[in-house]
């Protein structure tokens, strides 16, 4: 007779404090609409977004994160949500070219930063909306795609990054970037909202993924998967209750935060937060 121990360990997780891009949403209003979240008719508060990321810049600097700030342009409200101004890999950053007009011009305005600050920079061919669209987990790199990234930008991207890009449908307008329907939790696991995905899309997820967590519509509504992780603390939004216990459940220590503001243009945690990898 054999004895197995059947009982289940709960890993110890690693924290590695990163380097991020942030944009003070100094100009933040929803002034259009491009995405299911934005009503232009519904009031914004301008500096209570800002006091709201600023607590999340301030929970980055305690968990020991570097933060570089880029300068928020006036006619650009949508410029706080750094994570879609490009996708930064081994020192190179690859520009990121907007669907929609009212966003056209913080493709440049991000392409310029990176220059003027050591990153060689890779102008975009093809429609992307950087880091929004392209999660790095561990080799790979898990792009969406069906409603803002081209399926032209993966290629692109696999050949700048050296990296294996998985190409992910998503269908659900309400989870137009992937990083609204999948949240990295390190270099080996992700959590992910089953329903954003086509069929084919959620068997790729499947077989790379055996052990993800799997979100519930509720916390995927508050954009709880939109969220940034360490490899042990993971910054989400603070009504993902959900999550949080799945989170600690498997040892990861989530922090959550309010950002309800910037939750009114389609954006969270994640989407305010570019990982700056040299
Ligand atoms: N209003 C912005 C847009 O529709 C929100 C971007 C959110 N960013 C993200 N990485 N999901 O483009």
């Amino acid at each position: 007779m054999t004895i197995t121990d059947t009982e289940s360990t709960t890993p110890a997780r690693q924290a590695t404090a990163k380097t991020v891009l942030m944009c003070r949403p100094d100009f933040f209003t929803v002034s259009y609409s491009i995405n299911p979240w934005m009503n232009p008719n519904d009031p914004t508060d301008t500096s209570l977004a800002v006091k709201q990321w600023q607590t999340l810049y301030d929970t980055y600097i305690e968990l020991g994160f570097e933060v570089e700030l880029i300068d928020p342009i006036d006619g650009l409200p949508d410029m706080v949500y750094a994570a879609n101004g490009g996708f930064v890999i081994d020192g190179k950053a690859y520009g990121a070219l907007f669907t929609y007009d009212e966003r056209k011009a913080e493709g440049p305005a991000y392409m310029d930063w990176f220059g003027a600050n050591g990153f060689t920079v890779a102008d975009p061919v093809n429609v992307n909306e950087g880091e929004g669209d392209f999660l790095l987990v561990g080799d790979n790199i898990l792009a969406g795609m069906g409603f803002r990234t081209s399926v032209e930008s993966h290629r692109e991207l696999a050949e700048i990054s050296g990296r294996n890009v998985v190409s992910l449908n998503l269908i659900n307008p309400s989870f137009y970037h992937v990083d609204t329907a999948i949240a990295k939790l390190d270099d080996t696991n992700i959590a992910y909202l089953e329903s954003a995905f086509d069929e084919p899309s959620l068997e790729k997820l499947r077989a790379l993924y055996p052990d993800a967590i799997l979100a519930t519509e509720e916390d995927a509504a508050v954009l709880g998967l939109n969220s940034y992780s360490d490899g042990y603390n993971i910054v989400i939004a603070a009504r993902a209750k959900d999550f949080e216990r799945q989170l600690k459940e498997r040892g990861y220590n989530p922090i959550g935060v309010d950002l309800s503001e910037l939750l009114l243009g389609g954006g969270g945690v994640k989407c305010c937060t570019l990982e700056l990898r040299r």
